[in-house]
């Protein structure tokens, strides 16, 4: 009987009139069920939730490595015909040089140094990202890495996703690496990335899951950033689409010196509020991505209301830095209105510093954008992607809280 009820509601739910009555935890009261009242017990507060959701659902990452090393492997002084200056960096993440990210990154030529940066990963190789020829395809280390069978994509396949020369004109660098760089994205390679070499070999109940992973990388790759004079460490938004959206919003939280967060049709586990069972849920999500999350997440399933947060208090934790949560009209597997929601229910964390922030939850109409204090938010209308419309609107908010 029960068998049967669990595969009912794994069934993904489109009709509002069936999402259930649920109660979010307050971003704004202790598990105690003390108050928060000011923004010292925040700290506190924000700490006993950071706890929560490392060991409930992103699992735990190490430490920043010591002594790791940066390469800079290829500079193109011309790229897109003098715009920008490319380059390649080689990105180490553990000290046995078995294990590193290539990043690529564009700085536009000619602006005021250093500049404000957007950092993200990419689904399938830095070549995808754009047609240009001098963007190297993986090497062997890489490859080795990826695991047996990896098919290498053509080059630009992606292109439409990272519109490079939109983003230099307006004055930002932008950088990238692969997904699987650090950690494959593939069912049953644990074998070949980073995870298994801090996790000594096998995993806990509470070890990272891939999507920890990704953001502790995006970490490392800042860790770089701070030592390249071309780009303001302290100006860097974090971006990501879809899963790279959930781990956009994971590693802002992680790490404060991420300056903004810019998360796109994150969805499930991203910015989405898990208890609307709305859409992709975390039965269907813990079933087909078993690794993006530690396995203590799968005592969730068909569980949402016995969650000890929702995703409202992860956008909550970035606060009070800028925080952008976009979504598509028809990509209704993210669940757009519960994207939506987490900025209103997290805005109480924003009042806490002075800033304001959404407060009406009702659903924003396909085409609708806006920004209130520090949150800003739009709704295109279309399918599940990342395109210029999105990133117009990236840039136009960057450009508040970024540009000097
Ligand atoms: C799948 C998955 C989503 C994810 C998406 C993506 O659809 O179910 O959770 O966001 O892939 O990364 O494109």
């Amino acid at each position: 009987m029960s068998v049967c009820l669990s595969a009912q509601t794994r069934e993904a739910n489109y009709d509002e009139s069936k999402v259930p009555a649920y109660e979010l935890p307050e971003p704004l009261v202790f598990s105690s069920g003390k108050p928060v009242s000011s923004r010292r017990q925040w700290k506190k507060r924000r700490a006993e939730l950071m706890e929560l959701f490392r060991e409930r659902m992103y699992g735990r990452e190490p430490s920043a490595p010591k002594d790791i090393s940066f390469e800079v492997t290829k500079v193109v002084p011309d790229a897109f015909g003098g715009l920008s200056t490319m380059k390649e960096v080689r990105i180490m993440l553990d000290p046995s040089g078995e294990h590193y990210l290539v990043m690529l990154m564009f700085v536009p030529n000619g602006a005021e140094k250093p500049v404000p940066a957007f950092l993200g990963i990419n689904f399938k190789g830095n070549h995808t990202t754009t047609d240009l020829e001098e963007v190297s395809l993986p090497d062997e280390v890489q490859l080795r890495n990826y695991g047996p069978g990896y098919q290498v994509p053509e080059r630009g396949l992606n292109a439409r996703r990272w519109p490079y020369e939109y983003i230099l004109e307006h004055g930002y660098a932008v950088c990238t690496f692969c997904v699987h760089d650090p950690e494959p994205d593939l069912k049953g390679h644990y074998d070949y990335g980073i995870r298994k070499v801090y996790d000594g070999g096998s995993p806990r109940p509470d070890s990272w899951g891939s999507v920890s992973a990704w953001a502790w990388s995006l970490c490392r790759a800042l860790d770089y950033l701070c030592k390249d004079p071309s780009v303001d460490a302290r100006r860097v938004a974090v971006i990501g689409h879809s899963r790279l959206g959930k781990t956009a919003l994971w590693a802002g939280a992680m790490d404060r010196r991420f300056a903004m967060v810019v998360a796109n049709d994150s969805g499930c586990s991203g910015a989405a509020l898990s208890r609307r069972v709305y859409g992709e849920n975390l039965g269907i999500i813990n079933t087909s991505f078993p690794y993006w999350f530690c396995s203590n997440y799968k005592e969730y399933n068909d569980a949402e209301a016995s969650l000890p947060f929702d995703q409202h208090e992860l956008i909550a934790m970035i606060a009070p830095r800028p925080v952008y949560v976009a979504s598509a009209s028809e990509d209704l597997w993210a669940d757009p209105y519960g994207e939506y929601l987490s900025l209103v229910y997290a805005t109480p964390v924003y009042r806490l510093f002075g800033y304001d922030g959404f407060s009406d939850t009702s659903m924003p109409a396909a085409g609708d954008s806006k920004v209130i204090g520090r949150m800003g938010h739009h709704i295109r209308e279309g399918q599940h992607d990342c395109i210029l419309y999105d990133w117009e609107r990236f840039i136009t908010f960057a450009d508040r809280f970024l540009k000097k």
